[in-house]
């Protein structure tokens, strides 16, 4: 157990090194894949904040998505991720800290990061992404719907603390049990899209 404010890129970079990486799915996460898949606007700027080994944005460069940015400010995670995906443009591989990002996105997808930051941090994440994003851009992607029996990462959360977070900046487009989590996250994620108002 991690005092939460001790959740800096050290600590994630030890996971890294440790091999613990309960998160890593070892491939595009089948939601993620399905959304992306529906998308005919190649030319989106979309941003994968937290992406550890980054399947999901080697995915949509492969996908011929043309503006795919990776970030993650560990740098074991971005190491492991260019030697998965070797042919990832380099300008587009940030390996900084999300919060002192400054950028315009269109489209932010999530995926086990926000359940990655201490709690204290959820109204900034949300904060972020509003502004991080060109108006009318969307968050896709997953989160858990309910708390774990021991303190995480990851940390839980439930539909409702979710929507408060959310129902400020953005209309919900899609909220609901994800169909296609994979087997040991099945009826646990929520698949989201919400859109900047
Ligand atoms: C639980 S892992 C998830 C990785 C990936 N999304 C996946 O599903 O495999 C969380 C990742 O977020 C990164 N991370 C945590 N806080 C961050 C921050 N403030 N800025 C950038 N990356 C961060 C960590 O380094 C770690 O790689």
């Amino acid at each position: 157990m991690e005092p939460q404010n001790n959740l800096n890129s050290a600590y994630w970079s030890r996971q890294y090194l440790s091999g613990r990486q309960g998160w890593d799915i070892g491939y595009p996460s089948p939601a993620i894949k399905a959304y992306l898949d529906q998308l005919t606007n190649k030319n989106l700027r979309i941003l994968l904040p937290g992406a550890g080994k980054g399947w999901e944005a080697g995915y949509a460069f492969r996908e011929g998505f043309s503006q795919v940015y990776y970030l993650d400010f560990s740098p074991l995670a971005v190491k492991a991720f260019k030697n998965i995906y070797p042919e990832f443009p380099e300008e587009n591989i940030l390996g900084t800290d999300f919060f002192s990002l400054s950028a315009t996105f269109d489209l932010i997808i999530e995926q086990t990061f926000f359940s990655s930051l201490p709690r204290s941090k959820r109204n900034e994440w949300a904060d972020k992404c509003y502004n991080l994003l060109a108006k009318g851009g969307k968050i896709a992607g997953l989160l858990f719907n309910h708390e774990f029996i021991f303190d995480g990462p990851p940390f839980g959360g439930s539909p409702k603390e979710y929507l408060g977070l959310l129902e400020t900046g953005f209309e919900i487009l899609t909220f609901e049990t994800a169909y296609n989590s994979i087997k040991p996250r099945s009826e646990r994620e929520i698949f989201f899209i919400v859109r900047k108002k």
